[in-house]
């Protein structure tokens, strides 16, 4: 209970004053008030495990298989999602609010950072916490899926730059001018090719099926309120600063190098390079396809000078290669 140094007397009274405002607030709306009071009074108190629906969130595991680590496979997963989910509520407020300013962008920028860090930081719950044997078995049992089917990963990436920056440096996307054009054109399609045929993988195929349309709205919404255009707004008119920049840089690494070579790590971790447990990816190209110094892709890539972008992931590579030696 909540200490009360407030005399019986002030407590009726803030009463008196709460029921009329709430009268107020029910009369506005032509809703009776005493049919909610009467209704509170039958409520059940709130519990925590109501609030956060813990008995449905702990049932939402359903492995496909007896090996026990696959929980730990699914369970990283969804926490990735919920932090995906978080950076997106940043991303999106940033986007929509019409008086932003730096002040407040940084802030959300490094909400979106300190996020991105956590999950970075707990890669190796992948890395070094799953059995090899048990995780090449079963990963066989998921095909055709794969975290390339993250539809919120890539909300992250249309959030946070324009939608030219996520194009395949190919002739064919010259032509393409709406984003329904350019979504032929994107990076991602790349790690999605069949290392065999060329073609489109199963994988990405059903992931278009089902998230094409969204994907594509979203990116006709952020055309012109995505995270680089709303700085770029702001730089327009001399409101920027030197730590919303910094913050920027750090979310650009974070997305396009740390995060994806932590992922990376796992990959080479499980699925070395033998053409049998390439299968076990649905047989994409994803050694070609993961590393970040080979796609050297960047959302802000006028914040970064020509040596960087050349050197683009290598100290993460070098701070990684040092992890690797002491583990
Ligand atoms: C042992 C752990 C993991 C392994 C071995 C692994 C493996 C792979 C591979 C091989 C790809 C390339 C596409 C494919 O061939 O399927 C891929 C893509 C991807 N995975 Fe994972 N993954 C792991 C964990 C995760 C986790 C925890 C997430 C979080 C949601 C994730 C999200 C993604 C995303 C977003 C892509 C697409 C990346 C891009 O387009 O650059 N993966 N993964």
């Amino acid at each position: 209970m909540r200490p009360n140094s407030t005399s019986p007397a002030d407590t009726e009274a803030k009463i008196q004053e709460l029921i009329a405002q709430l009268g107020d607030k029910y009369a506005a709306t032509g809703q009776d008030l005493v049919g909610y009071l009467e209704g509170l009074y039958h409520a059940n108190f709130l519990s925590y495990w109501n609030y956060v629906h813990l008995d449905t969130l702990l049932t939402l595991q359903t492995p496909r298989t007896d090996f026990p680590d696959e929980n730990i496979f699914i369970i990283y997963h969804q926490i990735s999602e919920l932090y995906f989910k978080l950076v997106l509520l940043e991303l999106g407020q940033i986007a929509d609010k019409s008086d932003l300013g730096a002040e407040e962008f940084e802030m959300r920028v490094r909400r979106a950072n300190n996020y991105v860090r956590h999950l970075i930081d707990s890669f190796s719950v992948m890395y070094h916490g799953m059995e090899q044997d048990q995780f090449l078995k079963f990963r066989m049992a998921l095909l055709p899926a794969s975290g390339f089917q993250s539809a919120q990963f890539r909300m992250i990436e249309i959030a946070a730059t324009d939608f030219d920056l996520l194009l395949l440096p190919s002739e064919k996307q010259a032509d393409a001018e709406t984003i329904a054009d350019k979504f032929k054109h994107l990076y991602w399609l790349q790690g999605a090719t069949e290392l065999a045929t060329g073609r489109k993988t199963y994988t990405l195929l059903q992931f278009e099926k089902k998230y094409a349309n969204t994907l594509i709205e979203m990116g006709e919404k952020y055309a012109t309120r995505n995270l680089r255009k709303r700085w770029q707004e702001l730089a327009g008119k001399g409101k920027t600063t030197e730590s919303l920049k910094q913050a920027l840089k750090e979310f650009d690494t974070h997305m396009n190098v740390s995060w994806r070579l932590m992922h990376l790590r796992s990959a080479v971790q499980y699925l070395h390079k033998e053409p049998e447990v390439i299968a076990a990816t649905g047989g994409t190209n994803w050694q070609q396809y993961l590393p970040p110094k080979f796609q050297k892709r960047s959302f802000y890539p006028e914040l970064w000078n020509a040596d960087e972008m050349q050197e683009w992931g290598k100290d993460w590579i070098v701070e990684m290669l040092k992890q690797t030696n002491k583990a």
